[in-house]
């Protein structure tokens, strides 16, 4: 049974992050997930990308990289049916601005479960004098819940050299992709929007 009023007047107090852990354990209270911070949406967004299985395409350059992951609300719970709407450079750090290449909208299953199956992007330059480390972006959303307010985010990658002078990176989202099978690189991420409802 949750107890929402007693785990809101503890946390009020002052309690750190494992106090509370506790304390919700104890009295049964549904776990909070802390909700994945939004980034910037930058400049090559194309709205209408189509419903696609995979952003990777037969004869497509780059390494394949693999994220895989749930889509859940600040409770933990799944988000049926999700959309990761995502975009990102090609191999060579160049948007499609005209088609939807490396564009597309992958929908979680039943239990918010998704798998971007895409390539590494590179970090690209935006001037002469600085560049982008590599990223991919996404806009998740919840159709059916209607006013949970999409998330505009990015997923970064551990290691990268622009990621400590880049004014967007964020640690908190950050993947580290493990060589997987057939030279993919395999990497884990949960999103968590504040839903409605
Ligand atoms: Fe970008």
């Amino acid at each position: 049974m949750e107890k929402p009023v007693l785990r809101r007047s503890f946390l009020r107090v002052g309690a750190s992050g494992a106090t509370a852990l506790v304390w919700s354990h104890a009295f049964g209270a549904t776990p909070e997930c802390d909700e994945t911070e939004d980034n910037i949406e930058g400049p090559f967004y194309s709205p209408g990308a189509p419903e696609r299985e995979a952003l990777w395409e037969p004869g497509i350059k780059g390494t394949p990289l693999v994220v895989t992951g749930r889509v859940l609300n600040t409770r933990c719970q799944a988000l049926p049916y999700a959309i990761l709407d995502v975009w990102q450079c090609d191999a060579d750090g160049v948007y499609d601005n005209k088609g939807y290449t490396l564009r597309g909208k992958i929908q979680a299953d039943k239990n918010g479960r998704y798998q971007i199956r895409t390539i590494q992007p590179p970090p690209y330059k935006v001037s002469e004098t600085s560049s982008r480390p590599a990223h991919l972006h996404l806009k998740v959303s919840a159709p059916g819940l209607p006013g949970t307010p999409v998330l505009t985010t990015q997923l970064y990658f551990e290691g990268d050299k622009f990621n400590k002078v880049d004014r967007a990176w964020r640690k908190s989202l950050t993947i580290n992709p493990q060589e997987g099978a057939k030279g993919a690189r395999m990497a884990s991420f949960d999103f968590r929007l504040r839903a409605a409802g």
